[in-house]
């Protein structure tokens, strides 16, 4: 919604067509064009068809945001090979797949670019319970370093960014699974980390938004490789 605000035209790509058609009329009603593609992420195929539908839709492609991700809360003695390879498949080669559509996109078309991927205050810091997933996120820093350098040549930019406590159905996951493992009541984990935000409150799909808007428009073409924490003072590096 922020993006169509700032005058972008949106194509939703998400496994949940109820969800993606509810933003696509939102979108509508701002003005802006909106086309929807029902697409896994870790499928590769669907993500270069993903692509393609987008630039057929909408005319152009210019901008590319990897944000689909999971969780898992999850001990790490006691992680199994089926969970650690289907966050992998979604969270770090969803973002792989992404880059690498969106790239051959831009140079296909000539023209320059900007992918941008969702990491995470955990991709800068390991948290307990949340291991496996804080590698994914590392993964996505890593990615982003190695493509801005790969891509620079070709006028495309790759940054990330890096939220804290957004208040999504992710952490409603997240703190229902901390309940069951810690004995902690609903409501609990949540609050325990929003008592370590410094501006005491937790973050707003918008706040992630205002710098994911930052990050597609003019304002950042000199920047390139970078995955910022946007999280109210929660990781500091
Ligand atoms: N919520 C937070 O506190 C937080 C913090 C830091 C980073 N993030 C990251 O931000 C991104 C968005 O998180 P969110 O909180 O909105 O999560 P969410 O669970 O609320 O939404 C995730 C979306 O991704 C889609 N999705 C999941 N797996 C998919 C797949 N395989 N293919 C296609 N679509 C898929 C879901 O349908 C859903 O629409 C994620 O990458 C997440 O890791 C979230």
């Amino acid at each position: 919604m922020r993006l169509a605000s700032d005058g972008a035209d949106i194509a939703l790509v998400d496994m949940n067509e109820d969800r993606m058609r509810v933003v696509a009329d939102e979108v509508q009603t701002r003005g802006r064009r909106a086309t929807i593609f029902r697409a896994n992420v870790m499928h590769r195929e669907e993500i270069y068809a993903a692509v393609d539908h987008a630039e057929k839709e909408l005319q152009g492609f210019d901008i590319m945001i990897n944000n689909a991700g999971i969780v898992q809360v999850q001990p790490l003695s006691h992680v199994t090979p089926d969970e650690v390879d289907k966050i992998f498949k979604i969270n770090v080669e969803g973002v792989l797949w992404g880059i690498q559509a969106a790239a051959r996109k831009f140079k296909q078309r000539k023209q320059k670019g900007k992918i941008i991927s969702a990491s995470s205050i955990a991709g800068h810091e390991g948290f307990p319970l949340l291991g496996i997933y804080s590698a994914t996120k590392f993964a996505v820093r890593a990615l982003t370093q190695a493509a801005a350098k790969e891509f620079a040549a070709d006028g495309i930019t790759v940054n990330a960014y890096c939220p804290g406590e957004v208040g999504t159905d992710m952490w409603v996951e997240i703190d229902k699974r901390m309940a069951e493992i810690t004995g902690a009541k609903i409501g609990e984990t949540y609050d325990k980390y929003v008592g370590g935000i410094a501006l005491g409150r937790a973050e707003t799909p918008e706040d992630v938004a205002a710098f994911v808007s930052f990050l597609a428009g003019p304002d950042s073409d000199y920047m390139t490789g970078q995955a910022p924490l946007i999280d109210g003072g929660l990781v500091y590096r």
